[in-house]
């Protein structure tokens, strides 16, 4: 059984997609670390050195590698937006769980990040717009929505597992 996880940064896509693997015992990629090995660059180096347009070529390459042969995948926040990307996601057979949180959880989790260059380009206000703006095109996407503000990692894995 495959499972694709969607949703904004500091959502817990990365940590639930761990923990589900590991109770479902199966395998979990997550797109940003498949990035990074591909480039070879951390992902504030890619940004830096191939911008925006850059990071988003290389996030779809890996995206169309890696959904050839996928158990659970954690993608970026940023992934679902290219329409390319959506069409992907949206034509695969795998379900897809939406991971919510609302805008002071995102902040708590992600304010500081060093590792996400949208988190210092955008600051606070950029952030909780950018994630109004990408939610619609989430829900669009989600055959199963749970907010995680309230649930612990393991929690969520086990709403996923019961749901599937
Ligand atoms: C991005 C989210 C990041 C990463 C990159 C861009 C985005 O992934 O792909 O920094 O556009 O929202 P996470 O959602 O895992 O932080």
């Amino acid at each position: 059984m495959a499972v694709i996880l969607v949703g904004f940064m500091g959502a817990g896509k990365t940590t639930v997609g761990r923990e589900l693997a590991r109770k479902m015992q199966c395998t979990h990629r997550d797109l940003d670390d498949l990035i990074v090995e591909a480039a070879g660059q951390s992902i504030p180096e890619i940004f830096a050195a191939r911008g925006d347009a850059g990071f988003r070529q290389l996030e779809h390459d890996t995206l169309v590698k890696a959904l050839d042969d996928i158990e659970i995948l954690s993608t970026g926040g940023g992934t679902p937006m290219q329409p390319a990307n959506f069409d992907l996601l949206k034509a695969k057979k795998t379900p897809v769980v939406l991971l919510e949180a609302n805008a002071d959880t995102i902040l708590k989790r992600i304010g500081r990040d060093a590792n996400r260059p949208l988190v210092q380009e955008l600051g606070t206000d950029g952030l909780v717009a950018l994630q109004q703006k990408r939610d619609p095109r989430y829900h669009e996407l989600a055959d199963l929505v749970i907010t995680t503000d309230q649930l612990l990692p393991a929690q969520i894995a086990t709403q996923i597992m019961t749901w599937l």
